[in-house]
């Protein structure tokens, strides 16, 4: 498959939100989305090359990482359902960080909710240790919380 890894633009909004809305117990909005690219954040779009020249590329996935001092926050990825467990999440970390790497980032942080046992994996798989807990940070369809993992991965070589 061919791929690209693109700036998101706001025009990719209406395909992001799309995606997001399916993807997440608490999705984010687009004015969650439109905040990050005015306010510089890192977001990337992934998109696989259309076979036909009239068609538009379709959107694979896209994340949106916080740049704070010489650290990375990763703020959201998601993949579209139809196109998980093929290495596409792990593709995207892996460009963003060589990025990082070049431009003397230290460390990428996240959070993730518990119960997210796909993207725990995911993290655990390339690199990223669970640095703390924070108790009920999220919420709940039902009302009730879940506690937050929050993750590291240093691009420092020790
Ligand atoms: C988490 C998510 C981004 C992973 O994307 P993906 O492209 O499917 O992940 P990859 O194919 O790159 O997976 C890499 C590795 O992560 C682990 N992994 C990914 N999905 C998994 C799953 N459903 N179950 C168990 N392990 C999984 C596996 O170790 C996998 O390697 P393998 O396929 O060789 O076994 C995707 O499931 C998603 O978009 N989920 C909804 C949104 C979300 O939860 N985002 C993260 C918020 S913190």
């Amino acid at each position: 498959m061919d791929i690209r890894l693109l700036p998101m633009a706001l025009k990719d909004l209406d395909e992001v939100m799309s995606i997001e809305k399916q993807s997440h117990v608490s999705p984010w909005t687009i004015g969650n989305f439109t905040d990050s690219l005015h306010a510089g954040y890192w977001a990337y779009s992934l998109r696989q090359l259309a076979v036909d020249d009239e068609a538009r590329d379709p959107l694979l996935g896209y994340c949106v990482l916080m740049p704070v001092l010489e650290e990375l926050q990763l703020l959201n990825i998601t993949i579209a359902p139809d196109f998980q467990r093929r290495g596409l999440a792990r593709k995207i970390l892996r460009v963003i960080e060589d990025a990082a790497q070049s431009k003397s980032f230290t460390d990428i942080f996240l959070e993730v909710r518990v119960s997210n046992l796909p993207a725990i994996s995911l993290y655990q798989t390339i690199g990223y240790h669970e640095v703390g807990r924070r108790k009920d940070y999220y919420p709940l369809p039902n009302g009730q919380r879940e506690d937050a993992l929050l993750m590291k991965k240093s691009l420092v070589n020790e």
